[in-house]
Formats: C-alpha cells, sequence, structure tokens
C-alpha cells in the first residue's frame, strides 16, 4: 500500500514527536515497507487507520510498536574497530590512571559507561568486552556499562544477550566468541561475567535526562544522524550536563560535532577520534 504526499507530511510529523526521527519526503518508502506489517497487526486498511488508531491508543502500546519499526536497529560487534582500540589503550589507561591517583586504595574505582542509542546491545557487550580485557582483575572495579535506547524491542534483545551465529559473525573473532559467549543451540548467550557489567533501559534521548548520574565515557554513534540539527544541539548539551569534566565523548566514525557542539574539542587517537569538553576559562 502507498502513502501520498499529505499522508506522509502527517507520518512524518508523527514520528518525530514520538520519536525526534526526522524523515525526509525521499523516505516515504520507509513508512510503506516499515509500517506495512503493522495495517495486519492491528487490522487496519490503510495508513489513516493505523494513524488513528495510535494516536486514540491510550496505553500507547501501538506508538510504541511504531517506534519499534521505524528505527533503524543496525549495528555489529566492535563496530569500525578503531574506536575499541581507542577505547582499551588510550582512555581506559587515561582513566584508570586518574581515578588510581585519586582513590582510596581499598575502594573499587567507579567507571561509569554509556552506550546511547545502543540498538540490541552489541556496542554494549563490546565494551564491556574490552573492559575485560584491558583491566584483567574486575574485582578492583565498580563497572557499570548502561546501554540506552528508545525501542522497546531493541533494548528487549540486549538485555537477553542472545544472538544468532550471522550477528556473531559481524565483528567477533572466533577466540572472542568462545571466550564471552556460550554455544546454546543455534545460538550464543553472553557470559554472566560480561552481563554483569551491564544495565539495559528504555529512553527517548529527545527528552531530559533523569536519574543518570555522571559518566567516564560516552558512546553516541549512529544516532543523531537520525536527528534535525537543532536536535543534534540539544542532545550534545544535555550530554554535556551528564558527562564527568576529564569524561570522554565518542561519536560514530562519519558523524562529526562541528557547527554542532562548540563545547567539546575533538582529540585525535590513531585512527580514531574522541571528544572532551573544552576547559572553562576563569573570568
Ligand atoms: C543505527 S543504530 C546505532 C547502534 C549503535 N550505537 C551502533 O553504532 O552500532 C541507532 C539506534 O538509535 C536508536 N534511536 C533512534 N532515535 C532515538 C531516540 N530518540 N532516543 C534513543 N534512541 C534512539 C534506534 O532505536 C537505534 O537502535
Amino acid at each position: 500500500m502507498e502513502i501520498d504526499q499529505t499522508e506522509f507530511r502527517l507520518w512524518a510529523r508523527y514520528v518525530y514527536d514520538i520519536s525526534g526521527i526526522l524523515l525526509e519526503p525521499a523516505k516515504s518508502y520507509l513508512i510503506e515497507s516499515r509500517l506495512g506489517p503493522l495495517l495486519r497487526e492491528y487490522a487496519c486498511r490503510t495508513f489513516g487507520d493505523l494513524y488513528q488508531k495510535s494516536r486514540m491508543d491510550s496505553t500507547r502500546a501501538v506508538e510504541k510498536r511504531i517506534i519499534d519499526q521505524i528505527t533503524t536497529n543496525e549495528t555489529l560487534f566492535f563496530r569500525d574497530s578503531a574506536p575499541f582500540e581507542m577505547l582499551k589503550y588510550k582512555i581506559l589507561p587515561d582513566v584508570v590512571d586518574r581515578k588510581t591517583q585519586k582513590a582510596f586504595s581499598s575502594r573499587p574505582i567507579s567507571l561509569r559507561i554509556w552506550s546511547a542509542g545502543c540498538s540490541t546491545g552489541q556496542e554494549v557487550y563490546s565494551i564491556a568486552i574490552a573492559l575485560k580485557e584491558i583491566l584483567v582483575d574486575l574485582n578492583k572495579y565498580s563497572v557499570m556499562v548502561l546501554g540506552t535506547d528508545i525501542s522497546g524491542m531493541a533494548i528487549a534483545r540486549a538485555s537477553q544477550g542472545t544472538y544468532s551465529q550471522f550477528e556473531m559473525d559481524r565483528g567477533l573473532t572466533s577466540e572472542r566468541m568462545e571466550q564471552y559467549f556460550i554455544h546454546e543451540g543455534d545460538v550464543w548467550k553472553i557470559k554472566d561475567e560480561i552481563r554483569a557489567m551491564t544495565t539495559f533501559k528504555k529512553m527517548n534521548l529527545m527528552q531530559p535526562f533523569v536519574g543518570l548520574g555522571k559518566f567516564d565515557i560516552i558512546f553516541c554513534r549512529n544516532v543523531a544522524i537520525y536527528f534535525t540539527i537543532e536536535d543534534r544541539k540539544k542532545l550534545f548539551r544535555h550530554i554535556e550536563d551528564v558527562l564527568a569534566a576529564d569524561g570522554y565523548l565518542i561519536i560514530g566514525s562519519t558523524e562529526s560535532l562541528t557547527g554542532i557542539a562548540l563545547q567539546f574539542e575533538p582529540k585525535r587517537y590513531l585512527r580514531s577520534v574522541f571528544y572532551q569538553l573544552k576547559k572553562k576559562e576563569n573570568c
């Protein structure tokens, strides 16, 4: 079923209101292909019926399904590889060094990392595996890797930590598969030692961040690309508020903060870039 330009404008506005995701007119096929299956699921004849059903649904169950369907959840383990090398060999050693100097020797060192827009969890588990590989004795640390996403379906899958062979083959060596996952039938399940470092939560990045605390490292990769320039600026202002003063921000390898977030300064490490907050001048 096809939608016309008037219907598209209505849907584009609605998708924007519930998710912040910007749909250009050239993307009207996304409404047709991704929301088409919901017509049958909710016994709707037309996209107009589905729109009305969602607006009238006080439980917001239809809205949640629309978000699950319209979001692009493409991800893979150790995506782009270089940022994870940077995490292991530059960022984590720096953070740990700094915190060790400040810490009382008997207390575990706290490490708080956030993957904002984590999709089905591969980014979160890649971070947790990198932590395990570089920190070795995890007992000395109090680690939390938080994964958040607007899609309830993606977060449920992330939390389950179970992946098909196809998903495993995208980014994991056979050594890492054997070391950090258990092969159960035709799926692989993340081992408890890695899962224990992680927490997942459904969260819309377009809404105020409540009760998150401060993070040492934030990954916000391949998410802001779906937002308007104004919304990207707002997102990175909110990220600034939850990033520790000496914290590290990592964005997607094809993304840039130029003209979006002047409060962040890019710093290069080998083939990657990380961002830190500019030091505030004393006046
Ligand atoms: C392409 S995936 C990127 C996943 C991962 N960060 C990576 O780089 O592999 C983008 C994710 O952003 C999520 N997303 C889109 N809009 C969002 C919003 N307003 N709040 C939170 N997550 C959002 C989508 O659900 C999707 O899972």
